[in-house]
């Protein structure tokens, strides 16, 4: 009811607001901006945070599964070079898709460890 009520005075608003049309225009055009322009990622800034959101719950010091321990940029690398640390992350053919049994990551983080790597993933 509450509910109702406001999206009355609402349009009652938005039909008094001659500058509304534009208003809708520009949170559109937010909105659409929103697919990632990231160009440069590093270690510390971008990958090393991703990780802890995403896959340190499961893989680091004291609970390794798989086998597998992503805290640090060393415990991280050998991942990065045998591929498996973004074909996990990518869900690519091959690999164990990670996180397990959840959808992808954002892709925008995707796109920064992609940058990340193919700048030689350094340790920056
Ligand atoms: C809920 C716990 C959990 C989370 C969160 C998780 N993993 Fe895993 N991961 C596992 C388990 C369990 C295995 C071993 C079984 C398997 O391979 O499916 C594994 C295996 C792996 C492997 C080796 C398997 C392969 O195909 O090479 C890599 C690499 C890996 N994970 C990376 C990641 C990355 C990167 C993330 C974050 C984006 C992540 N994991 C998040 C539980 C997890």
């Amino acid at each position: 009811m509450k509910y109702k009520l406001c999206l009355m005075l609402f349009s009652i608003a938005v039909l008094w607001q001659g500058c509304y049309y534009d208003n809708e225009e520009e949170l559109y055009q937010h909105v659409q901006d929103e697919p990632c322009n990231v160009t440069t990622a590093t270690y510390a800034a971008d990958i090393a945070p991703i990780l802890l959101a995403y896959c340190t719950r499961c893989h680091r010091n004291g609970r390794e599964d798989g086998g597998v321990n992503l805290e640090g940029y060393d415990k991280v690398k050998p991942y990065v070079n045998d591929g498996s640390l973004f074909g996990t992350t990518n869900h690519d053919a091959g690999f164990s898709p990670m996180p397990p049994s959840t959808a992808k990551i954002p892709a925008c983080d995707i796109e920064k460890m992609r940058l990340w790597i193919a700048d030689g993933a350094p340790n920056n």
